[in-house]
Parts: C-alpha cells; sequence; structure tokens
C-alpha cells in the first residue's frame, strides 16, 4: 500500500492497427488528387483502415496489458478516449474491459483530437486519490465517418489504437499538464450525428498552430521547464506542416518530434499514443528523459501533459 501517491507512472503500451493499407494512389485512382500532392501538403504517404473502435481498443489494451506483465483482473477502470464509439449506447470502453476481463470501471472520454492527454491527465488525478491502475486507451475508427468521394477531407484519416497501463506511484511523472477548449470554434471541424467530418481546413490549420503552442508553453511552465529541457515532443498527427510549424514556434528541432504521421495518418484520439509507443518501440526514449504530449482537436480542445520518463 502506497502511502504518499502523487500520481502516474507508465509500466505497459502497446498499439493495434488493421491490416488494410490505403495508399495515396490508391486513393488517387477514385478522387481528383496524388501522391505527390498528399505528401506534400500533409506528410501522409498511407494509412490504416479497418476494424471496430472495440476491436482494435483490446487488441492494443491486451498487448499493453502483457507488456507490464499483467491481467485485466489487475484494473480498476478502463479510459477510452475516442470520437468514434462503435454506437451512441452504450459506450465502447465496457465492452473493451469485459473483452480484457476487468472488473473495474469503463467510461469513453470525447475530446477529439486531444482525449488521449485529457484521459492522461484525468487519470492522473484518479491515480493520486486511491486507484491502483487504469488502462488508458485511443482507439478510433475514423474511416467510419469520412467522406471518401471527398479529395479535401478523405486523404487525412485512418483507424488505430494505442494503449498505455498507468500505475499508481509514490513519484508522479506528469510534471505539468494544461487543458482547453473553445466551444465557440465548434463549426470548423464537426461531425453531426449519422453525417461525415466536415471542416474548414485552413482555419483548423491556422488555429491549431496557434493553441498547440500556447498549450505547450503552458505545460512547460507549470513544470518549471522551458523547449530547451524536452528531449522528445509527443504532437497530435493531424499535418506534418502543423507539427513542423508548431516544433519551430516553440523552438524544438524537428528531429526530437515523434512522427507516424506518414504510415498512420491522423488517427484522432489513437495518434498520441501510436507515435509515444513507436517511439518507445524504436528506443528512442531513455531514463530521465523529459516528454512533450500536445495535441488539438474539434471543439476546439486542446492539451499538453509534461512527463519525466523515470527510470
Ligand atoms: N488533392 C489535390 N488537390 C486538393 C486536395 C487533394 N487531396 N485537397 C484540396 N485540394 C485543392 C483545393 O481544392 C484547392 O484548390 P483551388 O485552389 O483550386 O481551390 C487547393 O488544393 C488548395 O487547397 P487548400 O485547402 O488551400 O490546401 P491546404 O494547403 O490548406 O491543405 C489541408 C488542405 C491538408 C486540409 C490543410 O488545410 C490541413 O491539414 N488542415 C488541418 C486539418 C486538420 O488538422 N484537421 C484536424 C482534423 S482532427 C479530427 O477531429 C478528426
Amino acid at each position: 500500500m502506497l502511502t504518499s501517491v502523487s500520481g502516474l507512472r507508465i509500466i505497459g503500451w502497446g498499439t493495434a492497427l488493421p491490416d488494410r493499407i490505403v495508399t495515396n494512389d490508391e486513393l488517387a485512382e477514385s478522387l481528383e488528387t496524388s501522391d505527390e500532392w498528399i505528401t506534400e501538403r500533409t506528410g501522409i504517404r498511407e494509412r490504416r483502415v479497418g476494424g471496430t473502435t472495440t476491436s482494435l481498443g483490446t487488441a492494443a489494451g491486451a498487448a499493453a496489458l502483457a507488456s507490464a506483465g499483467i491481467t485485466g483482473a489487475d484494473i480498476d477502470l478502463v479510459l477510452l478516449a475516442t470520437t468514434t464509439s462503435d454506437q451512441l449506447i452504450p459506450a465502447t470502453a465496457p465492452a473493451i474491459a469485459d473483452a480484457l476481463g476487468v472488473a473495474g470501471g469503463a467510461v469513453d472520454l470525447n475530446a477529439a483530437c486531444s482525449g488521449f492527454v485529457y484521459g492522461l491527465i484525468m487519470a492522473n488525478g484518479l491515480l493520486s486519490t486511491g486507484m491502483r491502475r487504469i488502462l488508458l486507451v485511443g482507439a478510433e475508427t475514423l474511416s467510419t465517418v469520412t467522406d471518401w468521394t471527398d479529395r479535401s477531407n478523405a486523404m487525412l484519416f485512418g483507424d488505430g489504437a494505442g494503449a498505455l497501463v498507468l500505475e499508481a506511484t509514490e513519484h508522479g511523472w506528469l510534471r505539468g499538464w494544461d487543458l482547453g477548449a473553445d466551444g465557440s470554434a465548434l463549426h470548423i471541424l464537426r461531425c453531426a450525428h449519422g453525417g461525415t467530418i466536415e471542416m474548414d481546413g485552413k482555419e483548423v490549420f491556422r488555429r491549431a498552430v496557434r493553441v498547440m503552442v500556447d498549450s505547450a508553453n503552458n505545460a512547460l511552465e507549470r513544470a518549471h521547464l522551458t523547449a530547451d529541457d524536452v528531449d522528445l515532443i509527443v504532437p497530435h498527427q493531424a499535418n506534418i506542416r502543423i507539427i513542423q510549424a508548431a516544433c519551430q514556434r516553440l523552438g524544438i528541432d524537428e528531429a526530437d518530434a515523434a512522427i507516424v504521421i506518414d504510415r498512420f495518418g491522423n488517427t484522432s484520439s489513437a495518434s498520441i499514443p501510436l507515435a509515444l509507443v513507436d517511439a518507445l518501440d524504436s528506443g528512442r526514449v531513455h531514463p530521465g528523459d523529459t516528454l512533450l504530449l500536445t495535441g488539438f482537436g474539434a471543439g476546439m480542445t486542446w492539451a499538453s501533459a509534461v512527463l519525466e520518463w523515470a527510470p
């Protein structure tokens, strides 16, 4: 029994992706577009399509539990960040919890592409007040809400999932955080019930860079750190040009950014865990490193977290 819990540490991670790869060339067979245009304007070369949010979230969760060396019975809460729950009612988290043998709570949260970082910060609070372990999942099937005939949208989105096992610890890794929302901007990026994603791409782009930079700086300030202290930035993967502009304004070398958008496109709530796990699996994260997770999304919402990757 811990006597003075101060928050989370990360003890396991995993991802899940559909097998089906849709390349830019394949999109160009039915849309008036080209691999060259999409790659140059977005950084996306291909995306994964298929599965359900339940199946992808369950597979990512199972991989995270296995990497932590625990089972679902050791989890007190499944927290699922998603914009594409498999149905309106019920939420998808209970189905994931059931499949993984979790007897604790299960709930979805929707903060669009900021959802995973929102979840991380919320989980830190829960772990500070007595919960032992939380399975935080980001899972999306954006292909189900994509208008595949709209060339200004269809090339952006993909399906996938990532998950972390978070455990209560006396020396929490979350050093700083920032959360925000501006509901007056809901019209620039939305999806009505039964509809497909509609957005004013230029306006989203313009605001995205601004809110990501402001939010990242707020979280760093709360951590009493600066951009110079950041070893790895894990940004939401919406457009490589947004990531480049944000890095430039923050003063962080683009080489220090975790990037998976070329392979997976924009997977909303799943994009930050997919990028983080890719960095972990390729040995880019070392004990003592400072990680900056930062995202923006429909709402608009934004969220940033500064983590110390403690040994
Ligand atoms: N292929 C070829 N031409 C295209 C394509 C395409 N796929 N898409 C648009 N064009 C054309 C346009 O029709 C336009 O032609 P016109 O000048 O004759 O009108 C021209 O290319 C330029 O279009 P822009 O919209 O100005 O292109 P831009 O450089 O702004 O890129 C993009 C568009 C990629 C959508 C960009 O604005 C963007 O990434 N915005 C942010 C999107 C984003 O982050 N969304 C978050 C979603 S998160 C969520 O909640 C799921």
